[in-house]
């Protein structure tokens, strides 16, 4: 705990479920919470809808210091084109640094924050009071989303999501800047045969040992 702030670091694998988690912790603790991924996709989102190119460090790093609450809340953050556009740019060390300051802050923001994505606990705040590594089957998450994006009324294939999900895992864990990879001291979360209620009793279980002790 710092200045009397909590910082609960979430990270995990593509749709590991670990925003609804996170989401649910934050309201369990009176936390706040930020999607880190949100970031990312809104960064790719403009790109897109821009033209930018997606290797432009110097464009994508200023779109990255000048993101908006609508486009934070747009709902086509969760397309998947978004979510392979937001993963090579969160390859760029310029974009990555730009988003890390923002980051940061919010952490240090009283209460204190839950925070979820793929560098929290290893690079964005590796002094959290716990980590989480929420994972699951690829064949389970790519189930999830498929039906998270069903019922938000898009036209989505089992197969293409379970490719999507398959590609952005290996290139976050492959890149050189703040891979996907879990921090030594996070407790690993395997939701593969756990339902959200499970998964939540496991990590307020984990969280109240850690900020006990
Ligand atoms: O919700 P989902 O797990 O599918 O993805 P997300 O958390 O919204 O993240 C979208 C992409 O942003 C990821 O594939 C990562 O490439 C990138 N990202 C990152 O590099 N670092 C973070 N802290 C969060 C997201």
């Amino acid at each position: 705990m710092t200045n009397n702030t909590i910082t609960i670091a979430v990270d995990g694998p593509a749709a590991s479920g670990k925003g609804t988690l996170s989401r649910r912790l934050a309201r369990h603790f009176g936390l706040n919470y930020l999607d880190t991924g949100s970031l990312y996709r809104a960064v790719a989102l403009i790109a897109l809808n821009d033209n930018i190119l997606l290797d432009d460090e110097t464009a994508l790093s200023h779109v990255a210091g000048s993101l908006s609450d609508d486009v934070l809340s747009d709902p086509r953050l969760r397309e998947p084109g978004v979510g392979e556009a937001a993963s090579k740019i969160a390859s760029l060390i310029p974009v990555r640094e730009t988003l890390l300051r923002y980051q940061r802050d919010r952490a240090e923001t009283a209460p204190g924050a839950v925070l979820d994505g793929r560098d929290i606990g290893t690079v964005v705040c590796p002094e959290a009071d716990v980590k989480l590594f929420v994972t699951a089957s690829s064949e389970v998450r790519a189930e999830r989303r498929y039906k998270e994006l069903l019922s938000k009324g898009q036209d989505v294939t089992y197969d293409d999501i379970f490719a999507e999900i398959e590609r952005r895992d290996a290139r976050d864990s492959s890149r050189s800047a703040a891979p996907l990879i879990k921090a030594v001291d996070a407790h690993l979360l395997d939701t593969t045969n756990l339902d959200i209620e499970r998964a939540l009793d496991a990590a307020v279980y984990l969280v109240n040992q850690a900020i006990k002790a």
